[in-house]
């Protein structure tokens, strides 16, 4: 469910016509619908209410200072991977307390970083990372409290770049390995087990590979409380999808009720880190159309947005709806709809029926909320896209354009 939606043929972010925003902002362009991101939140979160938990929103999902800010003041805690998202979710004024730090290669700066802020724990990786996070924790003579990522080897049925909880992935630690690792912190006087930590993938259309991880670190729990630990969390990590096209991803509260029959009387605090399900319906990329070709085999809308601003076609092949701002009634054809970048994976769509389409058109390509701006590059020496937030009938700019001083600012 979004606000982003056509009245008498021309398409609205909630009360702002989207030509509107085109013509004051320029193309391509980023919008946000502020209503659907608080939506999007509170649905997931609700979803979860019979359990005691925290939702941490994945930053890398969309990490706009002002998507962060809307959604730490609706209670949002927040999931981050990197010294930059700390500085940025501790500038959007997340309380530490609420901040899960992810990822494999914390890098020493990063882990005092996070120490100083206060956060509530570390999601560790690997044996190295907890003997760094103890040996940082030493120098300041503090005490760090981990989690660790536990890779339960279950196939998520997802695209390959984006699974990440099978043997064969990079991201935690195997059962057995994880076992050992709880035991080693017993001898280190810095860091504190505190919980037990999954994320399987993104984009899961079913709730089943969740519940397999799940009793998996269950029966885990289980091992570690014969060991005498004290684990007081357990997180989840993100990973349920959208409707990119036709997909049926569970509701939330499906998830929800399953954790919930799963859980109860387990005294774990549940964390969840969502990122696509709040963030990726809530904007779309707008485009101009600036030329039209055909050649023998092919009809292509050249259009003003690249794969420098939305990646995911280019790099997953994923689908992304696209369809015209202003509705022209005219009959379908067939279209790749690509950037001017120079490369022949630049493209957004490919063999998409979409109605004629004439040179200074504008379209919208949906589900770009999530991994849309946050994946967007310089390449081509492409100044990167303005974002900008609706909310009822006002609008905001969360992103200036880019100007080509920006883009050289930085050299020498
Ligand atoms: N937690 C961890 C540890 C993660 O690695 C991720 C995503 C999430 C939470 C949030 O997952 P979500 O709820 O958004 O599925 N760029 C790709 C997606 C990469 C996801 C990486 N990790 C894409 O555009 O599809």
């Amino acid at each position: 469910m979004h606000h982003f939606e056509y009245r008498d043929g021309t398409l609205f972010a909630e009360d702002v016509s989207v030509p509107d925003l085109a013509k004051e902002y320029g193309t391509p362009l980023y919008v946000y619908s502020a209503a659907t991101f608080k939506r999007h939140y509170k649905a997931f979160d609700s979803a979860f209410a019979g359990l005691d938990h925290l939702t941490c929103y994945s930053v890398k999902a969309n990490s706009n200072l002002s998507v962060l800010k809307m959604l730490a003041e609706q209670g949002a805690g927040m999931d981050i991977v990197s010294g930059g998202e700390l500085y940025r979710v501790l500038k959007a004024g997340v309380a530490p307390e609420k901040i899960v730090y992810s990822g494999v290669g914390k890098r020493a700066s990063e882990i005092k970083q996070a120490l100083e802020a206060g956060i509530l724990l570390f999601n560790v990786e690997s044996v190295a990372e907890l003997l760094k996070i103890n040996e940082v924790a030493k120098e300041m003579d503090t005490i760090a409290k981990v989690s660790f990522r536990i890779n339960p080897d279950v196939d998520p049925q997802t695209h390959p770049y984006i699974s990440t909880g099978m043997a064969k992935n990079k991201f935690g630690l195997d059962i057995d390995h994880s076992l050992a690792a709880y035991k080693m912190t017993a001898d280190l006087d810095h860091v504190e087990a505190v919980g037990m930590d999954c994320h399987i993938g993104s984009q899961l259309t079913s709730i089943d590979p969740f519940l397999e991880a799940l009793e998996k670190l269950l029966k885990f729990y289980e091992k570690l409380k014969d060991l005498g630990m004290d684990i007081k969390y357990l997180d989840l990590g993100g990973g349920l999808g959208i409707s990119y096209d036709d997909e049926e991803p569970p509701h939330p509260t499906e998830f929800g009720q399953a954790l919930a029959n799963m859980l109860t009387g387990i005294p774990l605090k549940i964390i969840l880190e969502p990122g696509r399900v709040i963030a990726g319906n809530a904007g779309i990329m707008v485009t101009e159309v600036v030329y039209t070709k055909s050649n023998p085999s092919k009809n292509f809308l050249i259009v003003d947005g690249a794969m420098n601003d939305l990646v995911r076609p280019s790099l997953y092949g994923s689908y992304h709806r696209i369809g015209e701002v202003v509705q022209n009634g005219r009959k379908t054809e067939e279209y790749d709809v690509v950037g001017p970048i120079c490369e022949s994976g630049d493209f957004l769509a490919r063999d998409r029926e979409l109605p004629r389409i004439v040179d200074g058109e504008l379209l919208a390509v949906y589900s770009a909320g999530a991994y849309g701006f946050t994946m967007s590059s310089n390449y081509n020496s492409r100044p990167r896209a303005c974002e900008v937030i609706v909310d009822g009938n006002t609008v905001k700019v969360a992103r200036q354009r880019e100007t080509y001083e920006d883009l050289i600012a930085k050299e020498l």
